[in-house]
């Protein structure tokens, strides 16, 4: 099957940064289908040549077992190709379809790795170019809007343009191995389904820190914060991968439709749940990585008085028979003490204790999903020593054990990243792993509230110091209900 895959953005960071070590792994591992042509697009003044010595020099930069062979490196270029595009430009577009009507590929996919403000006028471009015809695929980056009125916008027209079976919306945390994983657990298992409810389950906590602070993305930042750029679609796919019911099969629709019916069961924002169920936060300066390292106020491309939220935590509930109560605690944060993302699954107490048990143990199924993707599943146990048995009390104390399992030595480390299987899902049509419109409206929707509630709340988002786990109030919300964060248990 020949492809062009066309990459709008082709000097920028994402494709540097993601994209073309991406599609660069997917060439080594042998799984890019043969016959393929990745042509970078952009308004830099390259022909194919300078292009791929753009492109090798990057390479230059990456350390380890990545970093291309010269040999390797100069089969992967034989597919790198350039077309200087100015977007705004209509003759530009004509000139890109006659470019790839000349080779007249089984399937074309264009990625919009550019500024979001472009995508409505590239995709009604890309149109009157004849370049949505049935064998075109559109990738769309994020952010798609910035609430939920924008998003509807931006939807709207693209889906003018194509159809939404070509639409490929990314959310880069669905590619990841460790998501596949949590849907094999629960969907390729039938040992944790029957406990999979609330009549079982206390508390979900998805937690999403990065130890990094915003680098150089300062002015994107600033008027996009961790609400949208991590809760909106990230967590929320996160958490609609855990609460869905079982689809009926693994096609893309039936994935998300149950998706969706998540999204539409989470509980309205109360006013009262605004004030007490959210905690914004933005890092001062402290350390990481013993650095000292600058607050957000200070980063380039960010205003000394930003209001900017670099931290949220927020309790949700799903309002359905299966979830009805319990709490799902969401936190995602820039600058926090650890990279670190899990899921914790926190099961309830025995319903009469005749052990003691050591102050905030239990069974818990700690789902990791970076930097180790695994599963931990937590448990009481007797683990008595003699030393212990001279001191023991009328009752027994039970120790926490856990059983281990670290995907990462399981199945080696050559595994196939994020981007590397979006990359050839799209290719291949598979649109199980992307976001449907109506799935990120919904979310857009359920988030709006919050947004709006900023906007009127004076009090602004509360600092917490670089290398910390958030401001105080994120742990204070959910002691309110009587659990801890996982570190704090
Ligand atoms: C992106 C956000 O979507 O995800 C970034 O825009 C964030 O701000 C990144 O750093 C995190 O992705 P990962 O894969 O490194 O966890």
């Amino acid at each position: 099957m020949s492809f062009d895959l066309v990459l709008f953005g082709g000097t920028g960071d994402l494709a540097w940064r993601k994209l073309m070590p991406a599609l660069f792994q997917a060439f080594r591992h042998g799984s890019l289908p043969e016959g393929g042509r990745i042509i970078g697009v952009a308004r830099d003044d390259l022909g194919d040549d300078a292009y791929r010595a753009l492109i090798q020099e990057r390479f230059e930069g990456v350390e380890g077992a990545k970093r291309p062979n010269a040999e390797e490196f100069a089969r992967f270029a034989a597919l790198l190709h350039f077309v200087r595009m100015d977007l705004s430009k209509p003759e530009d577009y004509a000139r890109l379809a006659k470019a790839l009507a000349e080779r007249d590929a089984d399937t074309v996919v264009l990625y919009l790795a550019t500024a979001p403000g472009l995508f409505t006028t590239a995709c009604e471009q890309l149109a009157a170019a004849g370049l949505n015809t049935p064998r075109t695929r559109v990738v769309l980056e994020k952010p798609l809007g910035h609430d939920l009125e924008s998003n509807r916008a931006i939807n709207a027209t693209v889906r003018r343009a194509f159809d939404e079976r070509q639409i490929f919306r990314i959310d880069h945390y669905l590619g990841k191995p460790s998501v596949q994983n949590l849907f094999a657990l629960r969907f390729g298992n039938a040992l944790f389904e029957p406990l999979w409810r609330r009549e079982h389950i206390a508390n979900i906590q998805i937690t999403i820190a990065e130890d990094l602070g915003v680098e150089k993305r300062g002015a994107f930042y600033e008027t996009t914060g961790a609400l949208r750029d991590m809760v909106q679609n990230h967590a929320l796919q996160l958490l609609c991968a855990v609460a869905m019911e079982p689809p009926i099969d693994a096609g893309a629709d039936a994935i998300r439709d149950e998706k969706l019916k998540v999204l539409r069961s989470l509980k309205r924002w109360t006013p009262e749940a605004l004030s007490q169920h959210v905690v914004r936060g933005q890092y001062t300066a402290g350390s990481a990585a013993g650095h000292r390292v600058p607050g957000y106020r200070d980063e380039s491309g960010v205003d000394a008085r930003s209001t900017t939220e670099t931290f949220v935590a927020l309790r949700a509930e799903i309002a359905n028979w299966r979830w009805a109560g319990v709490p799902f605690y969401i936190r995602t944060g820039k600058r926090l003490a650890a990279r670190d993302a899990h899921i914790v699954v926190n099961f309830q107490p025995t319903p009469h204790a005749i052990f003691r048990t050591p102050v905030g143990a239990g069974n818990k199924l700690v789902i990791n999903l970076q930097p180790r993707d695994g599963l931990e599943l937590h448990l009481l146990a007797e683990g008595q020593t003699a030393r212990d048995e001279a001191r023991r009390g009328a009752a027994q104390t039970l120790a926490p054990v856990q059983l281990d399992l670290d995907f990462d030595k399981r199945f080696g480390s050559e595994r196939v990243g994020a981007y590397e299987r979006l990359l050839l899902d799209v290719i291949a049509g598979r649109l199980n792993l992307f976001v449907r419109s109506d799935e990120q409206e919904e979310a857009w929707r359920w988030m709006q509230p919050v947004l709006e509630h900023w906007r009127g709340d004076a009090q602004g988002p509360r600092p917490y110091a670089a290398g910390t786990w958030g401001p105080s109030a994120a742990s204070a919300m959910i002691a309110r209900d009587g659990f801890a964060w996982a570190e704090e248990a």
